[in-house]
């Protein structure tokens, strides 16, 4: 199958690059002498939970949707879904714990009992996690507030039908860090936030089994493991111009493409339009956002083509400098970085997996909620 085969707009993984993205986390969860739950809602595909694992069986790993979940349940017996439980996804969790451990997060006394209330009589146990807020502001209990968390995690202990799992946090804030040193603080701080409490916890009798932490800023510039016992970052698999802007990452090592075509010359206005628009690369500035003129990619071998304008399946590229459009005749293809490689990957129903060139394989990733 040649590139110049295929409909545009389509996704593009290297699959080298991805691998070696993956092998790293594997190599920095060694060196921190921590577990890994990665997240996989970067991919949501079979195929990239297995390089995850550096093609071993799937581990326990981090899903974002219930789809996901089920999807999963063939291939990993321990699964954490990482957002706040809601008790319409009581039934399905408690199916899913008749083979599986599949972990809820919860950071709400009164779903926590309906929880159990919910589970009487199905002889099913499901883990939870306290879900803390150690500076995101996000989701969680606030980290200060170790009365509440203290009475959560004893609810747990003594509610039937469910267990303690742990503390997790997202240090999703991380994503504000302009470099590598700031991304460091951010891991620096949330330590620090988490071993305060994690002291007031265990002064109360109450010994978390797993400090859940990891986003993929944090994660990958983390020097020692601190009091994490789990990482869980997610968009490592791909990386994309957002971490590349923040320093988490080379731009080099990201591994996934938007693949457009030119359809249209404006030299008037030192302009092109491209095959690919807001529902082919999401509208995420990611660290775009606190510059003055803010695009939505770049193209990985004229990083001097910005994409200056999206709408539905428009894509306006514009440059600083004159575009030569004899290099760009109508129909050539060119290839974006997106700014955020998991709102991008979740517009496409299909990855075109490319190595040395050619392209190997196709992947499939689950959809829906
Ligand atoms: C709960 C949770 N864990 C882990 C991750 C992975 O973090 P990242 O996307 O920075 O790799 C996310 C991402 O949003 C998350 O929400």
């Amino acid at each position: 199958m040649k590139h110049s085969s295929l409909r545009t707009p389509f996704f593009l993984v290297d699959r080298k690059k991805m691998k070696a993205n993956c092998d790293q986390l594997l190599t920095k969860a060694e060196q921190l002498n921590v577990k890994i739950r990665p997240h996989v809602k970067t991919h949501k595909t079979m195929e990239g939970a297995i390089l995850q694992y550096g093609g071993k069986p799937v581990g326990p790993i981090t899903v974002s949707t219930l789809s996901e979940a089920e999807f999963y349940s063939t291939e990993s017996s321990d699964i954490l879904y990482g957002f706040p439980i809601t008790p319409d996804k009581f039934p399905t969790i408690a199916e899913l714990n008749i083979n599986n451990d599949v972990c809820v997060v919860s950071d709400h006394p009164e779903i926590i009992r309906r929880l159990s209330d919910f589970l009487e009589g199905t002889e099913t146990n499901v883990p939870v996690y306290l879900k803390i807020d150690a500076g995101a502001n996000r989701a969680g209990f606030h980290h200060t507030n170790v009365e509440e968390i203290a009475s959560a995690a004893q609810l747990i202990e003594q509610l039937p039908g469910l267990s303690f799992k742990g503390l997790m946090t997202h240090a999703h804030h991380s994503y504000a860090a302009r470099n590598r040193e700031e991304s460091q603080r951010y891991t620096y701080q949330e330590n620090k936030n988490l071993s305060r409490l994690l002291k007031a916890l265990q002064a109360d009798g109450i010994y978390p089994p797993e400090i859940s932490t990891g986003s993929t800023p944090t994660t990958m510039n983390q020097a020692e493991a601190g009091v994490s016992t789990e990482i869980r970052p997610g968009n490592y698999v791909f990386y994309d111009r957002f971490q590349s802007d923040i320093g988490t990452c080379d731009r080099e090592q990201i591994a996934c493409f938007v693949v457009a075509r030119v359809a249209g010359h404006y030299p008037e206005r030192n302009q092109m339009l491209i095959d690919a628009g807001a529902l082919a690369f999401s509208k995420d500035l990611g660290a775009q956002h606190v510059r003055k003129e803010a695009t939505y990619g770049e193209a990985y071998e004229f990083p001097e083509l910005q994409i200056r304008e999206v709408s539905q399946e428009h894509g306006l590229v514009g440059s600083d400098e004159s575009i030569d459009y004899d290099r760009f005749p109508i129909g050539t293809l060119i290839s974006f970085i997106p700014n955020h490689s998991c709102l991008t990957a979740a517009c496409f129903d299909k990855y075109y997996i490319e190595e040395d060139g050619n392209i190997i394989d196709i992947w499939e990733p689950v959809k829906g909620w």
